[in-house]
């Protein structure tokens, strides 16, 4: 049974003139158990109302969503995820501590689960010092790093997390990313939106882009990435520089010229140099980034 199950999820919402919004036409996706999932849509893409309908925060208009075979919504399937909300808030007259064990409560857990756990996630997001600290006085980055501690706090299977690496400096987004990959690495299944795309090069095997409601392509960002590759950026002694006539070449020291052998040249560039016994020193594939491909379904959508 795969963590999310999503057939031709709809919903429209009505704005306060009553007029219909469509946020989501017709979403399929599956995700499967222990994959690293993005989400990419700019804003208004549908990502959260996707999100929202997946935790039971919101109902469809049409189609259905499962979480391991059981409907969104039910109490059953919301026990099973760790869930972030976009521009998460809390009791702020709590402690982080006060509210990791008020979350322990909800799912059940017991007294000593709930220290335990609260420790071991508190060092997790790096907000153990901060602990018994009143939430009110913590910066946007601290509230965004207990949104994701409460998430891991019950170790479910399956994590929905709505742009968690958004409010977070450097610092923060690079922890987020490595808990992201430390799931993953103990095979949890996690589905994360984002609008930043080097977050998805980062971590996640597969990516989704959706734009206004409708899923544009679902694809391996590794295919992606390989898919992207336009040639060969390569570095060779500067001595050679005259049998590289048929290609960009341009000296890079009084040593090294750097030549860019487009994809389709590469096996006659290495019969050259094979042929006249060049030394390779470099050979660096030069990729049509993650950004570019978005950036290009984006503006073909929207015009
Ligand atoms: N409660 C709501 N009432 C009316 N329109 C909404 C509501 N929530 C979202 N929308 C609209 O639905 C669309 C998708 O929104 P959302 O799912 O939040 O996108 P994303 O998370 O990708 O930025 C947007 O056009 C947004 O304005
Ligand atoms: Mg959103």
């Amino acid at each position: 049974m795969n963590p999310i199950s999503i057939e031709g999820l709809t919903k429209v919402y009505r704005d306060k003139k009553r007029r219909r919004v469509t946020a989501l036409q017709g979403l399929d996706l599956q995700i499967e158990a222990g994959e690293v999932f993005g989400f990419l849509g700019p804003n208004g893409a549908g990502k959260s109302t996707t999100i929202k309908t997946l935790v039971g925060q919101i109902q469809s208009t049409a189609g259905c969503a499962k979480l391991f075979g059981i409907a969104a919504g039910d109490p059953r399937a919301r026990r099973r995820i760790g869930y972030l909300p976009e521009n998460p808030s809390f009791y702020d007259f709590l402690t982080a501590k006060e509210y990791l064990s008020l979350v322990g409560r909800c799912f059940g857990m017991d007294r000593s689960a709930i220290e335990r756990e609260s420790e071991r996630v508190l060092e997790l997001v790096d907000l153990h010092p901060a602990a018994k600290r009143k939430i009110q006085g913590y910066s946007k980055g601290m509230v965004q790093r207990l949104g994701l501690a409460q998430t891991l706090l019950h170790d479910p299977d399956l994590f929905i997390l709505d742009e968690p690496m958004s409010g977070l400096d450097p610092l923060g987004r690079a922890l987020v990313k490595q808990v992201m990959i430390d799931l993953r690495r103990r095979g949890k299944t996690i589905f994360f939106s984002t609008h930043v795309t080097a977050d998805v090069e980062a971590v996640c095997d597969r990516v989704a882009v959706l734009v206004g409601g409708k899923l544009q392509t679902v694809n391996r960002v590794s295919e992606l990435l390989e898919k992207g590759i336009e040639g060969y950026v390569i570095q060779l002694p500067s001595a050679t520089a005259g049998l590289w006539s048929d290609f960009e070449a341009r000296p890079q020291s009084d040593d090294v010229c750097e030549v860019f052998v487009p994809r389709g040249k590469f096996n006659s560039f290495m019969a050259i140099a094979g042929r006249e016994g060049v030394e390779v020193q470099l050979i660096e594939p030069r990729r049509r980034s993650i950004e570019q491909f978005f950036l290009e379904i984006v503006r073909r959508e929207t015009e």
